[in-house]
């Protein structure tokens, strides 16, 4: 028997070492300090902050947020201080937190995505970096550098070249094979993948006949885009070496469970942290009761293991 006090919850995302496999996702957590009085840190590995990018944006007109009946539609338009000013002003204040911190880079060109990963990188109390390539590229003509291989592998290659801190590279869903993307970031040099970011949706208003979100479409998150996420972890695991961060509609432990056995080395939980700060929480602890229940006592033991042997494979029709 294994007692829930000897289970090892710790993992190790491409050189990014955390006590626990539950990072909180970009733009759902702040640096923390609005949860503080909410949930407990011991449901907290690491925390990813809002992504920066080089000068500061105001984000898309309002609405920006649209509640959908099994996800939240957002279309922020990566509002943010600008990375000079949020390292000025803000990062003071990270070096002190109980939890590793994630620093999260968007760009709109591969220079500003150098630019800004070059000043993460300066900073101690940034544990790693992660990229999210889910921006247009201005350069040829607004382009998601998340749906090319080639974009994405150039903006890591950048990245790699600024910091020997663990690079995390965030992948969209919106495209016809994300293993493809996923094995042009490793191969330029992503320490880490984080599966997925949201997936492109819309919402109408029926009365006035106009799109709900202020900019039109925007980004669908939560439990309707969990099966989508979970095959996509299922996939990519399949067609790297590089540990994966799964997310993605994560509410509950079982949730949880879905990524970790369908090879994702940590878990990131976004949506959830809006409706009930003490998601995590109850999550890393059931994580230790399922482990321990089953005579298991590290991580290792469960991740990847809804993966088939080649033997097993059948990728049949869908429909
Ligand atoms: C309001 C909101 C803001 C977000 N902002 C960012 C962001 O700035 N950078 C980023 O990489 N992802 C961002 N995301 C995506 C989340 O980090 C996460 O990858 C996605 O929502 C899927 O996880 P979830 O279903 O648990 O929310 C945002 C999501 C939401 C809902």
């Amino acid at each position: 028997m294994v007692s829930v006090s000897e289970v090892d919850l710790s993992v190790d995302v491409g050189g990014l070492h955390l006590r626990r496999p539950t990072l909180m996702a970009s733009g759902c957590y702040g640096s923390g300090e609005e949860f503080a009085l909410l949930a407990e840190p011991a449901g907290i590995g690491a925390i990813v902050l809002k992504s920066l990018t080089k000068e500061p944006r105001v984000g898309n007109p309002m609405p920006r947020l649209v509640h959908t009946p099994s996800g939240m539609l957002n279309a922020i338009g990566l509002a943010n201080p600008g990375v000079d000013w949020y390292l000025e002003h803000e990062a003071v204040k990270l070096s002190s937190l109980p939890y590793a911190i994630v620093g999260s880079v968007a760009g709109f060109s591969v220079d500003e995505y150098r630019y800004v990963c070059e000043r993460l990188a300066e900073r101690s109390e940034i544990a790693a970096i992660e990229l999210n390539v889910s921006c247009p590229n201005v350069a040829s003509e607004g382009e998601t550098f998340a749906c090319d291989p080639e974009l994405t592998a150039r903006v890591v290659r950048a990245a790699r070249a600024t910091t020997r801190k663990p690079l995390i590279v965030k992948l969209s869903p919106n495209v016809t094979d994300i293993t493809e993307v996923a094995r042009g970031a490793e191969a330029a040099g992503a320490d880490a993948l984080a599966i997925v970011n949201t997936v492109r949706g819309m919402a109408i208003d029926v009365e006035t006949w106009r799109p709900r979100l202020g900019n039109g479409a925007g980004g669908l998150s939560g439990p309707a885009i969990r099966p989508i996420a979970v095959l996509a972890v299922y996939e990519v695991a399949r067609a790297v070496r590089v540990p994966i961060v799964g997310q993605g509609g994560i509410e509950t432990l079982f949730d949880a469970l879905e990524f970790f056995l369908a090879g994702a080395s940590a878990i990131a939980i976004g949506t959830a942290n809006f409706g009930d700060p003490r998601v995590p929480e109850r999550i890393v602890t059931g994580l230790a009761e399922y482990l321990a229940e089953r005579g298991l006592n590290s991580m290792s033991e469960i991740v990847g293991k809804a993966q088939p042997s080649r033997a097993e494979r059948t990728w049949g029709a869908t429909g």
